[in-house]
């Protein structure tokens, strides 16, 4: 095992549990815009089992939950799930449970639909996490995979991942949209629809949600690409799974 493996897993553990509270308002706040665009973008027939791998407070699984049979919920932070259970009453067909994405407790093809929203940029092995989802999803099946993404330009991608660090030291590294293909065509995933989205964060909210504060807020708000807002983009990618040589 990658010896920095356990001490990164309590980077993401020591982040969220700290600020699981304000994960969950948030999801709350884009409850509605993320169900929209779960429903623009997947056509379901009611009958799949659904993976939201990092599910933090549920977010995804709660905008799959009403176009699919089952939603299990699997993230590596207690207080996240606790938080997402809290929020259970109006949707039963979820599961949450604690595990890890890049060795996820699952048999070869048991899910219809796996899907992750923003958890890429937080793994430190990316391509473990892509292929264990890819594992666990039946031939045929959907992927959907969310994340940020970075600047082709190495420079701006450098200066974006410096920034993203200082404000959460769970934050390893956004991929380009090369890179995020690259790690999907080594699955033989294939998009079957992608979006490029231009995302505007207010930047003192932003370090709010990750807890940034003190002498951490300054050193963020020095490497802000921006100044008061901060614009990145995030890739939307719906994959399908082939059989290898198809
Ligand atoms: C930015 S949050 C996104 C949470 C949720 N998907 C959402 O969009 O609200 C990143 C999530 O990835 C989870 N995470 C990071 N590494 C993980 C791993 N190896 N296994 C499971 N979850 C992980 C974190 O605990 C956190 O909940």
């Amino acid at each position: 095992m990658d010896p920095s493996h356990g001490t990164h897993d309590e980077a993401v553990r020591s982040r969220f549990s700290q600020t699981a509270d304000a994960v969950g308002r948030l999801s709350d706040e884009r409850a509605e815009r993320l169900a929209a665009r779960v429903r623009h973008l997947l056509t379901t027939l009611g009958t799949e089992r659904a993976l939201d791998a990092g599910t933090g407070t549920g977010a995804l699984a709660f905008a799959l939950a009403p176009l699919v049979r089952e939603v299990v919920a699997v993230d590596l932070v207690p207080e996240l799930l606790d938080q997402g259970r809290a929020r259970g009453a109006a949707a039963p067909n979820v599961t949450f449970a604690e595990g890890d994405i890049t060795r996820l407790p699952f048999e070869d093809g048991s899910f219809d639909l796996t899907g992750s929203l923003m958890v890429l940029h937080h793994t430190a092995r990316p391509e473990l996490a892509v292929a264990e989802m890819t594992r666990v999803t039946r031939l045929g099946g959907t992927l959907l995979i969310v994340d940020q993404v970075a600047p082709l330009d190495p420079l701006a991608a450098l200066e974006l991942n410096r920034f993203e660090a200082a404000r959460d030291p769970s934050h390893v590294r956004a991929l380009t949209d090369q890179d995020l293909r690259g790690l999907f065509e080594a699955n033989n995933l294939v998009a079957v629809r992608d979006e490029l989205r231009e995302e505007h964060r207010d930047l003192g909210s932003y370090l709010d949600l990750a807890g940034c504060s003190g002498p951490e807020r300054e050193r963020a708000e020095q490497l802000a690409p921006g100044h008061d807002s901060y614009q990145t983009t995030v890739g939307w990618y719906v994959l399908e799974k082939r059989p290898y040589g198809a």
